[in-house]
């Protein structure tokens, strides 16, 4: 296993990339600051596009690190962000990652998310070297499911009000692809 930062990675319709500060405003209009986007998230929309200025701002001193994975998802006909995708759990004695994502309300529907999943799990396998990924989501936010089944996760059982969002205390469905999934 050997961990490579956010690497710049492209799909058919995506390139995925690290956020700058010119992205802020992006960011801020596209679904930071959209209550309907963090409705099952743990973070609130943000207030100002300085917070999201300063969120940023903070990732792009953690870029420097080699397992912090956060990348822009970047529509190549739109050319700026709509959305993320990311490592927000990560175990390296199991050879692990937690993926956490999501996308501005325009753009849902598209294939976006699954097209940006399928992406980084052929990185975490091919490239990187792990054997888990796993992800999960409030039992009241199926689409999120969804996007994890077309990706080739698994269903691996509900843990009853383990997690915490915007929406209080939740069930939380967990999902995961393991090494021999992927190459079967
Ligand atoms: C959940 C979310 C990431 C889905 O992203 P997306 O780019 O719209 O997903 P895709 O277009 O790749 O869709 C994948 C599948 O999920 C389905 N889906 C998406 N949203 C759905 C919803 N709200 N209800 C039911 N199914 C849904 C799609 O129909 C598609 O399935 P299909 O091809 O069988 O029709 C997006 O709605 C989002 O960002 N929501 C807010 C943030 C969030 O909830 N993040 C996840 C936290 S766990």
């Amino acid at each position: 296993m050997q961990h490579f930062g956010t690497q710049t990675l492209e799909t058919e319709r995506l390139v995925l990339r690290k956020l700058t500060l010119d992205d802020s405003e992006a960011m801020y209009n596209n679904w930071a600051s959209d209550p309907e986007v963090t409705e099952y998230l743990t973070w609130p929309p943000h207030e100002s596009v300085e917070a999201t200025r300063q969120l940023i701002g903070h990732w792009m001193e953690e870029y420097e690190k080699d397992d912090f994975y956060q990348w822009a998802i970047v529509p190549k006909d739109l050319g700026e962000p709509v959305g993320t995708i990311s490592v927000v759990d990560a175990d390296d004695s199991v050879g692990m990652v937690h993926i956490g994502y999501c996308i501005g309300k325009e753009w849902w529907g598209k294939g976006y998310t699954t097209e940006a999943f399928e992406r980084l799990i052929s990185f975490f396998f091919e490239d990187v070297g792990l054997n888990r990924i796993e992800s999960k989501h409030d039992v009241r936010n199926p689409g999120s499911g969804r996007v994890m089944e077309k990706c080739g996760l698994l269903y691996e059982g509900t843990k009853r009000q383990a997690d915490h969002n915007n929406q209080g205390i939740c069930d939380s469905a967990l999902y995961a692809i393991i090494r021999s999934d992927y190459k079967a």
